[in-house]
């Protein structure tokens, strides 16, 4: 386990947000075509409806391109003043090059280094924290980070206890030591290696390269204990939550927003109810129209929350993710607006 904290010299703000979701939609009554399944039994179990399913030109690069174009236009950023660019994603274009560098390129954001990083579904928080550090330690002034998945390309449609549940989608954001938007005021980052088969993709990686083996045996597609992971998914968000909530000697009342990795509805619902004193109608979902996500669904969510004009002059904002790997993490921000 470890965690990430701001300097005492000052601090990280995220500037702006930006998103991009795919038109296509998938609805349960798609689904209920392609699976054994039921609109009924999706929404009693998952909370989800609908979620958006990239189209064969899109990609995660591209994705991520149209979220980034949109966090730098709210805050008329030059893409050349970007410093470096982290995209967190379990789905990138190639294994190598990175997605980042594609992103680089589409954006002309020549003066910026860039590096994807992998932490499944808390892949944005784990940026989230290496960009806080790296503005607070006064080595870059601007960083974009992205989250971006194209999940539809590992999801395999005929099973039905997996492919009800993800969706594709992007967002970005500004971190910088500009003092305007959102504050970062903690990041706690954990992980469990020891329950790495609870999700995993098994082919495709160096262990079990590509082969006809691979392929006949659909092990390019995620493989998923949703039962374990669930109980592991309430547990260590509300664990991540109440170390994060402590350092900053907040008090649950005190919450303007909590914005919850989006995987289930039922997983949001356990966690609320382990923080009797959040208002309900402040834990923001976005679950219901979109799925999982994975590492993009918590700044979607921001992104969206914001547009709601809902946030209000020093809020603090709750954020938290849990995924494969295991990994998890928080973050509390507090909104400045000017
Ligand atoms: N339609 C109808 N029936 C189904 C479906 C479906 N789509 N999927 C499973 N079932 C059946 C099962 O076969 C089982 O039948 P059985 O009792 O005859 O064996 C029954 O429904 C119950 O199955 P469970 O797996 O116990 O259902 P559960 O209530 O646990 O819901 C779910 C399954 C939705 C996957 C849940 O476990 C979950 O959300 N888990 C967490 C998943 C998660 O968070 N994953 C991502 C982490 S994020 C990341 O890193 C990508």
């Amino acid at each position: 386990m470890s965690a990430t904290s701001h300097s005492s010299s000052g601090h990280a703000w995220i500037l702006s947000t930006g998103r991009f979701l795919p038109e296509k939609v998938l609805s349960n009554k798609d689904l209920e075509q392609m699976v054994e399944t039921s609109d009924e039994w999706i929404i009693t179990r998952t909370g989800i409806r609908e979620r958006r399913i990239a189209a064969a030109d899109e990609f995660t690069s591209s994705m991520g391109v149209k979220a980034a174009q949109r966090a730098l236009a709210r805050v008329s950023l030059d893409p050349m003043d970007i410093d470096l660019i982290l995209v967190a994603t379990l789905t990138p274009d190639y294994v190598f090059p990175n997605t980042a560098c594609l992103i680089q390129k589409e954006l002309g954001a020549w003066n910026a280094a860039a590096l994807d990083l992998q932490a499944a579904c808390s892949g944005f928080l784990y940026a989230l924290a290496m960009a806080q550090s790296l503005i607070v330690s006064g080595m870059y002034r601007n960083i974009l980070v992205i989250a971006s998945e194209k999940l539809s390309a590992i999801t395999d449609y005929q099973d039905r206890t997996t492919c009800i549940l993800f969706g594709d989608g992007a967002g970005a954001c500004i971190v910088s030591r500009e003092p305007h938007g959102f504050r970062i005021d903690k990041v706690c980052l954990g992980a469990d290696g020891c329950q790495a088969d609870l999700l995993i993709m098994p082919a495709g990686g160096g262990k079990e390269p590509a082969s006809r083996e691979t392929v006949e045996n659909r092990k390019h597609f995620i493989k998923m204990k949703g039962n374990e992971l669930f109980k592991h998914a309430v547990r260590r968000m509300e664990f991540s939550l109440k170390e994060c909530l402590e350092a900053c000697q907040l008090k649950e009342e005190e919450v303007g927003w909590v914005i919850p990795h989006q995987a289930n509805s039922r997983i949001i619902d356990a966690i609320a109810k382990r923080f009797s004193h959040l208002p309900p109608d402040r834990i923001f979902r976005t679950v219901e129209k979109y799925g999982n996500t994975s590492a993009s669904s918590v700044i979607i969510a921001l992104d969206e929350l914001v547009e709601t004009g809902r946030v209000k002059q020093n809020d603090p904002i709750i954020l938290t993710a849990f995924g494969g790997g295991l990994t998890w993490g928080s973050a509390v921000l507090t909104y400045e607006a000017s």
